[in-house]
């Protein structure tokens, strides 16, 4: 069940709430300690006015909730509220209080025993869902896993717990989140979604259904996923979840916090994961664990995809495929024979090998010369200082691959010349336009832009995923200015 925490401060606020989350949504959660004093008399009315099951809830600050007056006017706000007809009610595992208990037993509303723990996983999870579960009651650990380890703990809470039933296992923060994505693979009852104001690792209710389909994963989905750190903001689950949504592949693709890549691939096998992406700053640290390279990611020294074979892993490196791709027929033709190509870091060492793969001369500027020397002399390209870059105005192609105009204004190669016969090709997707590239506009010069590359090289991991192509009917809406 997806279920959306109601956390308005009114009842009609929370009304609001539920009509327009109405389609993404199985049942809510009422937080009356979200309400205000005035509004939590009216708790037992919410559950008649809505037509989903409703879990009562009212959350002490302790726990990470608002309830700031005394346990005993929090008893009694519960016992109050149990009139109503929720169809649970969550109280905390230290909370013992007969009367609500029998109170919710004799209305027949279920009790959700839970317990936050916003350091870590306790030690004794496994120990702690069994005994709750043990007295009938629905065992709910909301945990704040502190790296993958903590992840796989929380993962194995399926297999090992499989005749707990009914249980609730919720990881919170960034390295949380796939547990609130994979729900059913951690084999929880439910999800908790909001409707906005997400804290971090929280999903919308919108997403959870529509994006990431939560509720539909079984058994035969597919898992994929891009690891990096951080990795919450990344856009390829727009690209790859409505692309497999489209070609009805059963799979589902999510962000994967990760600190540790050797725990990451403990726990791809425990999830079976079927292939991901990589991104910062693991690209190279994934190396060991790969059974089988393409010549790209031996020669780049880093890999963005990797998928599942039958015995090993397998890693190609689809940046380097999506940057050349839009200057193949111009390299062919030899439109292009020449670049320059301004900085020396891990995005220009697949921009220069490819280039030179494709017999193109090549000259690196770089602010530390000594790492463009040292690129130069793998690639058998020239290198020379960024303070230079005028006197390379002849060439055919310019790439920008620093992050200089990323968050600023600033051009890194501000004293260079653009004219009609240059391609430009600026590798920051956000803003579209740096300040480099409104240069070149304004010089004429023919333009290629960042996120055309980043498309383009996630069609390409959609189809080492999936064995298809991208579905070209297909339009990806993400905003660039957004996050
Ligand atoms: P990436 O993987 O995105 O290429 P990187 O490996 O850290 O990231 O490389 C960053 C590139 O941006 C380098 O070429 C770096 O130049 P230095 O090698 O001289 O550090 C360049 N860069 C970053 N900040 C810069 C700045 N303020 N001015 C000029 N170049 C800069």
């Amino acid at each position: 069940m997806i279920c959306l925490v109601l956390s308005g401060s009114t009842i009609e606020e929370n009304l609001k709430l539920v009509e327009t989350n109405y389609r993404y949504i199985d049942i809510v959660e009422l937080r009356v300690d979200k309400l205000n004093a005035e509004q939590q008399k009216r708790a037992k009315e919410f559950p008649a006015l809505i037509d989903l099951p409703a879990i009562l809830t009212i959350r002490r600050q302790s726990d990470g909730g608002s309830f700031s007056s005394s346990e005993k006017n929090r008893h009694a706000l519960l016992e109050e509220a149990l009139d109503g007809d929720f169809a649970y009610v969550d109280l905390e595992d230290d909370l013992k209080k007969v009367s609500i208990e029998q109170k919710a037993k004799e209305k027949n509303i279920k009790i959700i025993r839970s317990r936050h723990d916003f350091k870590g996983v306790p030690d004794d999870i496994f120990h702690l869902i069994l005994k709750i579960a043990s007295k009938g009651e629905i065992p709910k650990i909301a945990t704040m896993p502190q790296g993958v380890d903590d992840l796989i703990t929380l993962f194995r809470v399926k297999e090992e717990l499989a005749q707990v039933e009914n249980k609730i296992v919720v990881g919170m923060g960034e390295y949380g989140q796939p547990t609130r994505i994979l729900y059913k693979k951690i084999g929880s009852l439910l999800t908790y979604c909001s409707s906005d104001n997400l804290s971090l690792g929280q999903v919308s209710a919108k997403r959870m259904k529509e994006l990431y389909r939560a509720d539909k994963i079984d058994d035969n989905t597919r898992i994929y996923g891009i690891i990096g750190n951080p990795v919450i903001h990344s856009f390829s689950p727009l690209i790859h979840n409505p692309g497999f949504q489209f070609i009805k592949f059963n799979a589902v693709y999510l962000p994967l916090t990760v600190d540790s890549v050797r725990s990451f691939f403990i726990l791809a096998q425990l999830l079976q994961i079927s292939g991901f992406s990589v991104t910062v700053p693991h690209k190279q640290a994934v190396l060991p664990y790969l059974g089988k390279i393409t010549r790209e990611v031996k020669q780049i020294g880093s890999c963005n995809t990797v998928v599942r074979t039958k015995t090993f892993w397998s890693g190609t490196n689809t940046d380097y495929y999506g940057f050349i791709a839009p200057l193949e027929q111009m390299l062919e033709e030899k439109r292009i024979k020449s670049a320059l190509v301004v900085g020396a870091g891990g995005a220009a060492r697949a921009v220069v090998w490819a280039l030179r793969n494709h017999r193109c001369k090549v000259v690196i500027i770089n602010r530390n010369l000594e790492r463009a020397k040292n690129l130069a002399a793998e690639t058998m390209a020239t290198a020379d200082s960024i303070k230079n870059a005028s006197l390379y105005e002849d060439v055919d192609l310019i790439v920008q691959t620093t992050s200089v105009g990323m968050m600023s204004e600033e051009d890194p190669i501000a004293d260079f010349n653009f004219n009609e016969n240059h391609v430009v090709y600026e590798l920051i997707y956000r803003p579209k336009y740096t300040t480099m590239m409104k240069r070149a506009k304004a010089a004429n010069a023919s333009l290629l832009f960042g996120i055309d590359m980043l498309i383009k090289q996630g069609f390409l991991q959609f189809e080492a995923f999936s064995g298809y192509h991208y579905p070209k009917r297909l339009k990806i809406e993400f905003d660039l200015e957004e996050d």
